[in-house]
């Protein structure tokens, strides 16, 4: 008897312990739920938003322009200069509000890839060839490495050119005088639960560097170390790292405070695809 009474015991905890599992399952599907319902309100929210504020800075960009070209009578050097400073406002402006309509779409899950076969280092030619200019005003060296053998993947190249304008764009921003940026392409082995040939690109600059403690707030959105010395919202290192999960890869950051940082694209290389 005091067998049974045992048993019954122990059944009685189970279900009871069942029950409560089950009630706290439904619980975390409710709450995954009601986040996916927020998310996806603020990413149509955002959207809509951008969509009526376009509008109206096209509109402003276009008399703009009008004036630039001295269709409504020429200018003076200092006009002009000044619609000059009004077009570059109206440019940062809606290249913000690309960035929010984009992190949108990656936090609801909607980026949009489309896959090709991607020589990766024809990607970082391109690109580092469009911020060479930039560097070069800055009184920067640009500097990339590629090997002679190369493998081509299965990738989105111009979610690829994305990425790897935003970490240029920073290690061009973020740099001292003189600086230099190093963009250097290979395929590496990685250990652990990322076992596996990868294809890198890193991107190293010579700036301040990324004291360790702050290192993770940077991927978060809206997160800048020195708010006021330079322009920028902080969104792209979020954005970014968003992309490259959305392309099985990530983004790493190497770095120490005085001694420059190396951000490092990660995508699968051609055995894990
Ligand atoms: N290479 C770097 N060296 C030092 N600090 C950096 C570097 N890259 C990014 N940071 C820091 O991380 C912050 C976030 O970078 P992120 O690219 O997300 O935003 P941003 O450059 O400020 O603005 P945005 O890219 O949206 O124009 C920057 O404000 C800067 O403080
Ligand atoms: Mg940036």
């Amino acid at each position: 008897r005091d067998d049974e009474i045992a048993r019954a015991q122990t059944f009685g905890d189970l279900a009871a312990l069942a029950f409560r599992k089950i009630h706290l399952l439904e619980e975390s599907e409710r709450r995954r739920e009601e986040i996916e319902r927020v998310t996806e309100s603020r990413a149509r929210l955002i959207r809509g938003f951008s969509h009526d504020l376009k509008n109206p800075l096209g509109a402003a960009d276009g008399h703009a322009a009008l004036l630039e070209d001295g269709i409504l009578g020429e200018l003076e050097p200092r006009q002009m200069n000044s619609v000059g400073r009004i077009r570059a406002s109206i440019s940062s402006a809606l290249g913000l509000i690309n960035d929010l309509v984009e992190l949108a779409r990656a936090e609801a899950g909607q980026i949009e890839i489309q896959t090709a076969p991607t020589d990766v280092r024809e990607v970082v030619h391109v690109i580092a060839g469009e911020y060479q200019a930039q560097a070069e005003a800055a009184g920067l060296t640009m500097r990339t490495e590629f090997p002679e053998e190369f493998p081509v993947v299965e990738s989105d190249p111009s979610r690829v050119r994305q990425i790897l304008g935003n970490l240029i764009s920073n290690a061009v921003k973020y740099n001292h005088e003189s600086g230099e940026v190093a963009v250097r392409v290979g395929v590496r082995e990685r250990n652990g639960a990322r076992a596996g040939r990868w294809i890198a690109v890193d991107v190293a600059d010579t700036g301040p560097g990324i004291p360790r403690d702050k290192q993770h707030l940077l991927f978060r959105e809206f997160s800048r170390l020195e708010p006021g010395t330079k322009h920028g919202a902080g969104l792209g290192l979020a954005i970014s790292q968003k992309l490259a999960h959305a392309l099985g890869g990530e983004i790493t950051l190497q770095s120490e405070e005085g001694q420059g940082s190396t951000f490092t694209l990660w995508l699968p290389g051609p055995q894990e695809q």
